[in-house]
């Protein structure tokens, strides 16, 4: 096992290793039992849009007995699932000891659909040219940065019975929400603790361009959003797990929170990212200029 530089030398917080580059399956039964207060996670969703640890598998349920494990007893885990395979996900938790809870929604506006235009595929696929509607100046998708109008796009209107029937229709739905489990792991008694009344609905925008500048991870959570649920499971001085630590936002929440936190990733590029993260956060918490990563 590989620790990130930061890792190994902890600022302004009391319990190290915190970044740790390895295989969540491997290390997570290398750590002590009952010695985690809450664990806040964004698993791979296993639909297949990012990169090759997004595409097929959901984490092994292993995972989940060990993040029950690691917990004290009734304390939370919150975890990320996408709308497909968000069942899956509460069943494996469920199945390796917690008691699921509930499921928050975190609400955002939607964005583009991952998903194929029928009407156009079916005259594209009989060879008849569409009917143009206009002309947009746009941006170049494969620069989205560049300082000008750089391409035109056009929108054009179904031409066969076929495609106008199917005018409208996709593949797929643009997603406008991200459930999260929340489930506990139970008292030595068996019997749940009880739980302050509070909002299960979230909205908080997806990351901007300033929020995400120098991060290239694909899937990276907003900063707000992972500050209301470390908060919403631990209390200052009490330590976070995220088993997959991605560009370490669980992280910088917990720091910017006054909480500890131990983040596991496989990837040493988005560990190296990590580190970077999170020694900015910690230097802005330091001066207290900023609350802002
Ligand atoms: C959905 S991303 C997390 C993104 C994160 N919430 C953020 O805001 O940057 C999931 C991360 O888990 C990592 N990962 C997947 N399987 C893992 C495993 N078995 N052990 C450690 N990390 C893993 C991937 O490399 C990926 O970076």
């Amino acid at each position: 096992m590989k620790l990130g530089a930061w890792a190994r030398g902890p600022i302004g917080v009391k319990r190290p290793p915190m970044i740790l580059h390895a295989d969540s399956l491997v290390l997570l039964p290398t750590l002590p039992e009952e010695s985690v207060d809450g664990v806040v996670t964004d698993p791979p969703y296993a639909v297949g849009i990012t990169r090759r640890w997004d595409a097929t598998k959901l984490p092994a349920r292993q995972i989940w007995s060990e993040c029950l494990r690691l917990l004290r007893p009734g304390r939370h885990i919150l975890a990320f699932g996408a709308s497909r395979t968000y069942h899956r996900l509460a069943a494996d938790i469920e199945a390796a000891g917690f008691v699921v809870q509930t499921v928050l929604a975190w609400c955002y506006p939607p964005g583009t659909a991952k998903s194929v235009g029928v009407a156009r595929a079916v005259d594209e696929a009989n060879g008849v040219e569409r009917r143009i509607l206009g002309y947009r100046r746009g941006r170049s998708f494969f620069d989205r940065n560049a300082p000008r109008v750089v391409q035109t796009v056009k929108s054009s209107a179904p031409v066969s019975a076929l495609a106008k029937a199917y005018e409208g229709c996709g593949t797929g739905l643009a997603p406008a929400h991200e459930p999260i489990v929340w489930a506990t792991k139970p008292l030595s008694t068996g019997k749940l603790p009880t739980l302050p009344r509070q909002p299960l609905t979230l909205f908080y925008r997806k990351p901007g361009r300033a929020e995400r500048a120098g991060n290239d991870h694909p899937t990276v959570k907003p900063v707000a959003l992972m500050r209301d649920l470390v908060t919403r499971v631990t209390v200052p001085g009490e330590v976070v797990l995220d088993p997959f630590g991605g560009s370490g936002t669980t992280g910088v929440a917990a720091l910017l929170e006054r909480r500890e936190f131990i983040l596991i990733e496989q990837n040493v590029e988005f560990v190296r990212l990590i580190c970077r993260r999170i020694r900015a956060t910690d230097a802005a918490v330091r001066e207290d200029k900023s609350e802002r990563p």
